[in-house]
């Protein structure tokens, strides 16, 4: 649960990302990528070396999910149980994924953001992206 001060962490640094998904989210996943090359194990149909149109469209629906996630931060569990299903019933994507993601995810926010990516604000999103992480991971069986 994010305290009243972390939530306005979360949403400010949100109405700075909002209206540059695709973008964001690009520089996301090649980071994921670059960083991390077994995750692309995941992305196999986008070929080995996917191009940046590859990686805008699939970044912006992941960012549009995150969207989703700060709007409805106290209710993540319904806002993402299709999701959840999405990750551990149809693409099995392995729980230890979701780290490496949000760390990625903290790096891109901090080179965007600069002094305003306090240490304070860092914690909030590690705990919210932890939480969408949570929910995402718990329905494998
Ligand atoms: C698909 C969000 C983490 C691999 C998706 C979709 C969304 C999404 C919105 C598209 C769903 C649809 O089209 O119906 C997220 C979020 C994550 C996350 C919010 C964590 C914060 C991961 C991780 C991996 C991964 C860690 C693997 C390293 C995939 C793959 C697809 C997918 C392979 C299908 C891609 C495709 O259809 O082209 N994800 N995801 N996701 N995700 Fe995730």
């Amino acid at each position: 649960m994010l305290s009243a001060r972390e939530r306005a962490h979360v949403t400010q640094v949100w109405d700075l990302i909002a209206g540059h998904e695709a973008h964001v989210g690009a520089e996301l996943l090649l980071r994921l990528f670059t960083v991390y090359p077994s995750t692309k194990i995941y992305f196999r149909h986008l070929g080995t070396c996917p191009d940046e149109a590859q990686l805008q469209s699939h970044g912006q629906r992941m960012l549009a999910a995150v969207g989703v996630a700060v709007q409805r931060m106290d209710d993540l569990r319904a806002a993402l149980s299709p999701l959840a299903d999405l990750h551990a019933q149809v693409l099995r994507v392995d729980p230890a994924n979701f780290p490496l993601l949000i760390q990625c995810f903290q790096v891109v926010l901090a080179s965007h953001l600069q002094d305003e990516f306090t240490v304070e604000v860092q914690a909030a999103w590690d705990k919210f992206l932890t939480g969408v992480a949570v929910v995402l991971t718990e329905k494998y069986r």
